[in-house]
C-alpha cells in the first residue's frame, strides 16, 4: 500500500498532478490511499515525479472530475482515481466510455457527488447576500460589500466567477469557512477560511474587509484620474447603480433561484427509475408470460440493462394468434415499461385500427428488450442494437413464442426480421409472408420508418403500404380461421 498526500480541499489541478504521478508509476487504485499531507503516515509515499506529461480523458469524464472533486466526501479521490485508472489502463486500451455508464457503482457515486456540487454552487449564487460595509474607511469614497456564506462543499473558486461577472465595478468580499474571496479594483484574490461572524454583528466582516483591504491595497492599481473622469467622485455615493447594488444582488439571486428550480440540475427521470429498479426484488408469478416478464426484469444477458430504466417485455394475451415483433423499446417505452407506447407506437396503433386489427387481441413485443441509447445532455438518442445484443435477447423472444405459440409472427423492420430468420434480411426485398425457422411469419416495415420520412407524399404512400400489409395479415388470419 502507498499513501498519497493530497490536500483535504484539493482542487482539480492538485488532483490531476497527484493522479498523473501515480498513473505514470503504474500504481493501481487497489494499492493507494489518499491522505492529508499533514497527517503522519506509516505507509510509503509514491516517488514524486514532476516531469510527467498530463493525461487526457474523455470530455464526459473531465466534466465529472471538475464537479466531483469539489465534493466534501474524503472518498472522492479514491473514486476518481479508480475511474481514471480504468479509463486509462483497463485491458491496456482503457474503458474510454466509462463515464457514460450510469449504472457503474463508481460512476454513479461520482455523478451523485457532481450533482450535489452543482446544487451547492447554484445555492451560493442564489442565496448569498451582500451588505454594504458600515466602516467609514472607504477606498476613494467607493462603497464596499461583504457577504458570509457557508457552502457544503469546496466550491468557492467554482462559484465566485459568477459574482465577478455580475458585479465587476463593485469591491466586495465573500467570507466562508473554506476560504475568502476578495474582489477589489477589478482584481480577484483568495485568502484563508474565515470565522463565522456572530449573528447580527456586521463589524466582524467589516473588519475582515479592512484587514484585506490594508494588506492587499495596491496603490499602483488605482487609476483615480481615469475613474473620476468616467464617474465624478462627487456622485459616487449616490449613484443609482451603487445604491441599487444590494437590491440588484438580491433580485438576481431570486431569478437565479427561479431558473434553478425550473431546471434544478436534478438527474433525469430515467436515472431515478434505474435506481428504483435496482432496489426492487421481483417475486416470480405463476402465469407463464407474467413469470417470464418477472424473470426478464432482472435480465443481464447483455450490457444494455445497465443504462436502461427497465426491461420492456412483450404485452398482450397469452392466447394471441398474432405476435408483432419490433426492434427495441424507445425512450417512452423505457420509461413506461410497455412496448410501442411512444410516437412509433401511435403510428402503429393508427395503422392497426385502419386495418381493423384490435391491438387488444395481439401480442406485441420487441427483438431486444432494453432501450439502447446514447445520452446527450438530458436526451437519450436511440441507437440500433448490435448483432450480439439481438442474439442475447433472442432467448426471451424464443421463450415468448414458445409460450404463446402464435399462428403468425410479424416482424416489424429489419432487426426483428433478422432475429426471427436468423440471417440478414432486406425488408424491401423480402416484404410479405416469410418463414421464421419453421414458423409462419410476415415481414413488414417498422412504423418508425414512417416517422423518419421527410417527404409528405412518400410518407403517405408508405403508410398506405403499411396498412395494406396489416390488412393482408388480417385477411390471412381470417382465412386460416375459416379453413
Ligand atoms: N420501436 C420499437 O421497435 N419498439 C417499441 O416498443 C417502440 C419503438
Amino acid at each position: 500500500m502507498y499513501s498519497v498526500p493530497i490536500s483535504r480541499d484539493a482542487d482539480e489541478a492538485e488532483f490531476r498532478a497527484v493522479a498523473r504521478r501515480c498513473l505514470a508509476s503504474g500504481l493501481g487504485p487497489q494499492v493507494l490511499t489518499f491522505a492529508d499531507p499533514d497527517q503522519p503516515s506509516l505507509l510509503p509515499r509514491p516517488l514524486p515525479r514532476e516531469d510527467i506529461a498530463p493525461f487526457t480523458v474523455p470530455r464526459n469524464f473531465a466534466a465529472l472530475l471538475t464537479d466531483a472533486i469539489c465534493h466534501r466526501a474524503p472518498d472522492r479521490f479514491a473514486l476518481l482515481y479508480d475511474a481514471l485508472w480504468r479509463i486509462t489502463h483497463y485491458k491496456s486500451h482503457g474503458e474510454r466510455e466509462l463515464a457514460t455508464r450510469a449504472a457503474d457503482p463508481v460512476i454513479a457515486k461520482l455523478a451523485d457527488y457532481a450533482h450535489q456540487v452543482r446544487r451547492d454552487i447554484h445555492k451560493m449564487h442564489a442565496f448569498l447576500r451582500f451588505r454594504e460595509c458600515k466602516e467609514d474607511d472607504k477606498h476613494d469614497g467607493k462603497s464596499r460589500f461583504t457577504a458570509w456564506f457557508e457552502p457544503q462543499h469546496f466550491i468557492l473558486k467554482r462559484a465566485v466567477p459568477f459574482f465577478v461577472e455580475r458585479f465587476p465595478s463593485m469591491d466586495w468580499l465573500i467570507a466562508t469557512p473554506i476560504g475568502t474571496a476578495i474582489f477589489q479594483d477589478g482584481a480577484l484574490t483568495y485568502g484563508p477560511p474565515a470565522q463565522k461572524p456572530p449573528e447580527g454583528d456586521d463589524r466582524v466582516l467589516d473588519e475582515l474587509w479592512l484587514t484585506y483591504y490594508r494588506t492587499t491595497f495596491n496603490p499602483a492599481r488605482v487609476r483615480v484620474k481615469a475613474m473620476t473622469s468616467e464617474m465624478p467622485k462627487h456622485y459616487w455615493r449616490n449613484m443609482p447603480e451603487t445604491a441599487l447594488i444590494p437590491d440588484m444582488v438580491a433580485q438576481a439571486s431570486v431569478r437565479v433561484a427561479g431558473m434553478d428550480d425550473a431546471d434544478d440540475g436534478a438527474a433525469p427521470l430515467f436515472a431515478q427509475r434505474i435506481a428504483e429498479r435496482r432496489a426492487t426484488v421481483v417475486a416470480i408469478p405463476r402465469a407463464p408470460i407474467a413469470a417470464l416478464r418477472a424473470e426478464a426484469s432482472a435480465c443481464q444477458r447483455c450490457a444494455l440493462h445497465t443504462a436502461a430504466t427497465q426491461t420492456v417485455f412483450g404485452e398482450g394475451p397469452e392466447n394471441a394468434r398474432i405476435v408483432f415483433v419490433g426492434e427495441q423499446p424507445g425512450d417512452q417505452e423505457d420509461l413506461a415499461g410497455k412496448p410501442f407506447v411512444g410516437p412509433a407506437g401511435e403510428m402503429f396503433n393508427r395503422a392497426l385500427a385502419e386495418a381493423a386489427i384490435d391491438r387488444g387481441i395481439v401480442y406485441v413485443t420487441n427483438a431486444v428488450k432494453h432501450f439502447k441509447y446514447e445520452p446527450r445532455g438530458k436526451r437519450r438518442i436511440h441507437q440500433r442494437p448490435n448483432a450480439g445484443e439481438v442474439r442475447a435477447c433472442k432467448w426471451w423472444l424464443d421463450r415468448e413464442l414458445t409460450t404463446i405459440e402464435p399462428e403468425l409472427i410479424v416482424a416489424l423492420g429489419a432487426t426483428a426480421a433478422q432475429s426471427l430468420a436468423g440471417r440478414s434480411v432486406s425488408v424491401l426485398r423480402e416484404r410479405g409472408p416469410a418463414d421464421f425457422a419453421g414458423r409462419s411469419g410476415f415481414i413488414s416495415i417498422h412504423p418508425s420508418f414512417l416517422l423518419r420520412l421527410p417527404d409528405a407524399a412518400a410518407k403517405k404512400k408508405e403508410y398506405e403500404n403499411f396498412v395494406a400489409d396489416l390488412h393482408r395479415i388480417r385477411v390471412l388470419m381470417e382465412t386460416k380461421r375459416v379453413a
